[in-house]
């Protein structure tokens, strides 16, 4: 027999070595995720999850570290976002996955965070993003229809979840690679249309999940919406409240993939808010019910960057009114109350996940939900469902009182840690502050100075078509920009006279949408939109006319593409019908002959882009053209000092596109809304929340300021453009800076305040009286206390005012005790305030402080 020789047996041990050395690796690195009826189970272990919806396209790199260390900060294991299928492959088979779009990079950070992923990848994803996050190009491939039984959508749909899901393969980023994705959505709320697509609709979502589990993930997939969703898939609840939601077999667990806690804004309309109580109230109860995976969506919303707000109408900003505001900022107290319940429901994990839960009726509309195990762990949820009247139950021999729409958590049936309507936490009082432009002294533009290029109305250069009526607005444009001319002439009579016997004319037009403006021998007449989800508008307005010839260019207008509902990407936009009349006569131009340009003469020069601001369209001025409409402006400034987020604030500007370094801003239109719609001073958190409940702003822009990320900035020499249609005033531009000025809080005798300790695995509770806690932003402190009062104040943040009971010495002690730190904390305690005062009361400290 041959034998090996010495120095080969040797590097085949290390061979033999090295291979079970790095298999050992992967073996054990990778995480095994799998379900049962009551959760996600990680290595043998339920897990009661907490996750955040942060979208990685709508900040941008810079931001992402941040917000993931925000949200874990804030109690979150998991993060979701959708993956945008139209921002990685803009063109067939072209990919991109860089800049906002660096999933990879996004998935790491969390990963390097230490916490989950949950990839939403759709493709199809609603989620107000421009056309549901499918390209544009795929609608005009032919034999087409999204999201229902044909191989077109199915061969491009299967391509890209394969070239997404081969990407987090190659990078390991699946838990059963050792990466941190445990869960994987496919399509997205299909349930609520499948039967509107008919039996193709059907077989699509049959096909959509056998497609998404034959990727081989090693880890479960999830559809929400879906009650048809086959075995192994997920279904998963979408809403404002999903206590009551059950998965469609006894063998899966109840996750929660979009618990909305406040709302997205369109341009025209007011400006939504979901109270915390209310949300916390939906998050404690989905949990008492036997809920184990609940996602925020969103927890940081961000903003539509560019052109991709979905629509139509959706702002710029999808601020969301979430726990992060759009700039990066825990918002407060929504933020801190949320964590607060995280931190109590944690407590209860263990419990909940290994315990039957036993139901108790306290009263009509209270019950009780008790987990107790057979080690003697005990956990409670008792919920007051009464949206109007606060209630005295008893529970185990114990009163307890509940607010109105309120649960309380006890972890070990017997303390209230933490009840959802009590918000202990101090609230922010944040303000955009101005920073007036400045010039860069390296511009070659002189000081205070603007390039200016104004468009000429209708067509510029050659026309692209001429034919007789109209053509639908996208598909003419395909969405490579949101401007359409549609341009004619016709000639009035001078002996007919018109002009003159029937008064001044009129023009309409009907439009399936967006907007329009008008414009008539080269001047602005009129503008017109829709509202809403209301894209269909008219144009009605008087005009000025002249003998002889006369131009009439429209400017067609996209604000976002159609981003759900059944057969979505049909939905038409521009012009239906074009009438001028005079007193009682009509001339019908529809049927005229229209010459159209798609885009603008600056969009085709791509003036927006570094290189491209230099062509020699410009024209140099220290006194900038004001209301002047189609006019580009540009301008060299510094970056704003310091490091708070910034909002280029554009109220005194129409409507158009903004760009810095040739980074989309994105569109502005700080069009306001009706003054006469209804708004609320104080939003009333008890009972169910929908979107138009708690709304603010009327008579006010939707939005007035639009991010500019910190990272987009140079600290001089930043190039700024600006589209303006329709006329504003440049030179009131600003930068303005996103400040917290101050800290309010408000807490009550009765607050829950139990200091814990955790000492071998049992928990402590150790009473401590209630306290305000302020902090201020670092670096600076408590200048001034506003307002302090021990007693019965009312009122909220900004606008507390003093009831009949109040403790004189307030406003002293709370001074003492914060002026000039960074932070402080007082006790509502006898040391601190007269607390025989007003007996019978329970007594509240409310303070606002100014942070400097
Ligand atoms: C859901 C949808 C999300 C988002 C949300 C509203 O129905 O799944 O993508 O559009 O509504 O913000």
């Amino acid at each position: 027999m041959a034998t090996m020789g010495k120095p080969l047996s040797s590097l085949l041990s290390i061979i033999i070595f090295l291979y079970s050395f790095f298999l050992f690796l992967t073996l054990s690195s990778a995480t095994n995720v799998t379900y049962d009826r009551r959760s996600l189970i990680i290595d043998g272990q339920r897990k009661l999850l907490i996750s955040a919806s942060i979208h990685y396209p709508r900040s941008v790199p810079g931001m992402w570290p941040g917000l993931v260390k925000t949200a874990k900060e804030g109690g979150v294991d998991v993060i979701e976002s959708y993956v945008f299928w139209n921002g990685h492959e803009p063109s067939p088979d072209n990919y991109y996955f860089d800049g906002r779009y660096d999933l990879v990079k996004f998935v790491k950070i969390v990963k390097d965070a230490g916490m989950y992923m949950m990839l939403r990848i759709g493709p199809f994803v609603a989620a107000e993003w421009n056309f549901g996050g499918v390209p544009v190009w795929l609608h005009y491939v032919p034999g087409t229809v999204f999201r229902t039984n044909n191989e077109p959508f199915k061969y491009h749909m299967q391509r890209f979840m394969t070239v997404v899901v081969n990407l987090m393969k190659q990078e390991k980023l699946f838990a059963s690679q050792g990466g941190p994705i445990i869960l994987a959505q496919v399509e997205n709320e299909y349930g609520f249309y499948e039967s509107g697509y008919g039996e193709g609709g059907k077989q699509y979502a049959l096909w959509a999940a056998q497609m998404a589990l034959s990727q081989n993930i090693g880890i479960p997939w999830i559809m929400c919406q879906q009650d048809d969703a086959p075995d192994p898939v997920i279904n998963t609840c979408n809403s404002f409240y999903c206590d009551t939601f059950t998965p469609n077999s006894p063998n899966k667990p109840k996750f929660w993939t979009e618990n909305w806690p406040g709302w997205f804004k369109t341009f025209g309309s007011r400006d939504p808010h979901r109270p915390p109580e209310d949300v916390a109230f939906s998050v404690a109860r989905f949990f008492q019910k036997g809920g184990s995976l609940q996602n925020y969506y969103m927890y940081h919303g961000g903003t539509n960057f560019g052109r991709t707000s979905g629509g139509p109408f959706i702002t710029t900003s999808y601020d969301y009114d979430a726990p992060i505001d759009e700039y990066g900022l825990a918002r407060l107290p929504k933020w801190s109350h949320l964590k607060e319940l995280h931190k109590s429901i944690k407590l209860c994990e263990r419990t909940l996940l290994n315990a039957e839960p036993t139901l108790v009726s306290l009263g009509p509309l209270q019950e009780a939900d008790v987990y107790a195990d057979t080690l003697g762990n005990c956990a409670a949820f008792i919920a007051n469902m009464d949206d109007k009247n606060d209630k005295t139950v008893e529970f185990q021999n114990v009163s307890y009182y509940l607010p109105a729409w309120s649960v309380s958590i006890l972890p070990d049936c017997k303390h209230v840690i933490f009840n959802t309507a009590k918000v202990g936490s101090q609230a922010s009082v944040v303000r955009m502050v101005p920073e007036s432009l400045q010039p860069s002294l390296v511009s070659s533009s002189k000081l205070h100075g603007w390039e200016v290029f104004v468009e000429k109305s209708g067509i510029w250069g050659k026309s692209d078509f001429t034919r007789v009526g109209f053509v639908d607005h996208i598909n003419t444009t395909k969405d490579t920009t949101d401007y359409l001319w549609y341009t004619s002439s016709f000639y009035v009579d001078e002996s007919e006279d018109i002009l003159k016997k029937g008064g001044q004319p009129v023009l309409k037009v009907e439009s399936k949408g967006h907007a329009l403006h008008a414009f008539v021998n080269g001047k602005l007449e009129a503008s017109a939109s829709g509202s809403g989800s209301m894209s269909a508008f008219k144009l009605q307005a008087p005009i000025s006319l002249k003998h002889g010839k006369n131009e009439i260019a429209l400017l067609s207008m996209t604000v976002g593409l159609q981003n759900a509902g059944p057969l979505y990407e049909w939905v038409g936009a521009g012009l239906t019908s074009v009438q001028i009349s005079f007193g009682n006569r009509t001339k019908d131009l529809s049927a005229y002959n229209w010459s159209y340009k798609i885009g603008l003469e600056g969009e085709h020069l791509g003036i927006y882009n570094l290189d491209g601001s230099n062509s020699l369209k410009w024209v140099s001025t220290s006194d900038p053209p004001k209301g002047q409409p189609l006019t580009w402006y540009k301008a060299v400034v510094d970056a704003p000092p310091g490091e708070d987020p910034i909002g280029l604030d554009m109220i005194h500007m129409g409507k158009g596109l903004a760009w810095l370094n040739g980074e989309q801003i994105g569109r502005y239109w700080p069009i306001r809304s009706s003054k006469n719609e209804v708004c609320v001073q104080q939003c009333d958190y008890r009972g169910k929340f929908l979107p138009d409940k708690c709304m603010k702003g009327c008579g006010e822009p939707t939005q007035r300021w639009y991010h500019v990320p910190r990272s987009w900035f140079k600290p001089s020499g930043n190039i700024l453009i600006i589209f303006e249609e329709k006329g504003g005033d440049p030179t009131m531009i600003n930068f303005s800076r996103r400040k917290i000025s101050g800290a309010c809080a408000m807490v009550s005798e009765d607050h829950p305040s139990f200091a814990l300790d955790r000492s071998h695995n049992e928990i402590h509770y150790n009473k401590r009286g209630p306290a305000v806690h302020l902090t201020c932003p670092t670096n600076t402190k408590i200048s001034k206390v506003r307002f302090a009062s021990y007693g019965n104040p009312t009122g909220s943040c900004g606008s507390y005012t003093l009831g009949d009971c109040h403790d004189p010495n307030s406003f002293s002690t709370v001074k003492k005790a914060c002026l000039n730190k960074n932070e402080c904390s007082i006790e509502l305690s006898e040391d601190n305030f007269n607390t025989h005062l007003c007996s019978g009361t329970v007594k509240k400290l409310a303070v606002e402080a100014i942070c400097s």
